[in-house]
């Protein structure tokens, strides 16, 4: 185990991140054991620019979906004031994110749940619409984005403001038309480029962003289905 002490605009986290570890069950690597960029990218942004957007975090009810063990933007929500947060990912994650939270002191406002994309069962237990949604590096396969289209579904409401920060990759925008099949469109907030210096801490060589993620309304994906049939 790795202890890391992260700064995010003034404030020190502690970060404890696991190497190598695999899911008992398929063998996977379990990519949520360590920090990835795209979440120093995101909390960043949520304490620079999230109120820019007339939204601030204050009091509001918040989720993070793949929140890794370390769960850096929903501690970052916390500690901008919001009510509740609920950070979630898949079983095997949750012990080392109970750690972390513990580790930032931020138990009174924060909980842990599992959470896996697509299914109802586990979205029952959280069942609830939510002010802001959280991302942080969850773009990868498509199965993975129809799966998360049908929970944000679940946790989507009118008013609900969806946040993703993702490392730019060869397939970031096929991932983003898959969510777009699930009814979902992206709108770029924020473009970071990575390299040493940022925030003291060095986020890789890539590019970053930070999209809105919006439900589109029902004739627009009625309309951009029949656009990709014809
Ligand atoms: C690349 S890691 C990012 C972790 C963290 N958000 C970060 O930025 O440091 C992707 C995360 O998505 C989670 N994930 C992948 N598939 C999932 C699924 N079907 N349901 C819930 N979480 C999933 C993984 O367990 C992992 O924690």
């Amino acid at each position: 185990m790795t202890t890391r002490k992260i700064e995010i605009a003034g404030h020190q986290y502690t970060v404890l991140e696991q190497e190598d570890v695999y899911d008992s069950v398929t063998g996977h690597p379990l990519t949520g054991s360590w920090l990835w960029n795209s979440s120093l990218v995101l909390s960043d942004w949520l304490v620079t620019e999230a109120h820019l957007h007339l939204f601030p975090l204050n009091g509001k009810n918040v989720i993070e979906l793949g929140a890794g063990s370390a769960g850096l933007p929903g501690l970052t929500a916390a500690r901008l004031g919001a009510s509740r947060v609920f950070l979630t990912d898949v079983a095997p994650i949750l012990p080392g994110l109970r750690r972390n939270v513990e580790a930032n002191g931020a138990g009174e406002q924060v909980e842990v749940r599992e959470l896996a994309w697509g299914s109802e069962e586990s979205a029952r237990g959280i069942g609830e619409e939510f002010d802001v949604v959280l991302m942080s590096d969850v773009f990868f396969g498509a199965e993975e984005a129809r799966e998360l289209g049908k929970t944000l579904r679940g946790l989507c409401g009118e008013r609900t403001r969806v946040w993703a920060a993702s490392e730019v990759r060869d397939w970031t925008g096929f991932w983003l038309e898959e969510l777009g099949r699930e009814g979902f469109g992206a709108v770029e907030l924020a473009f970071r480029l990575g390299g040493p210096g940022y925030e003291g801490e060095l986020v890789g060589e890539g590019s970053f962003v930070v999209y809105e993620i919006l439900r589109m309304a029902q004739n627009e994906v009625a309309q951009r289905s029949w656009l990709e049939s014809s």
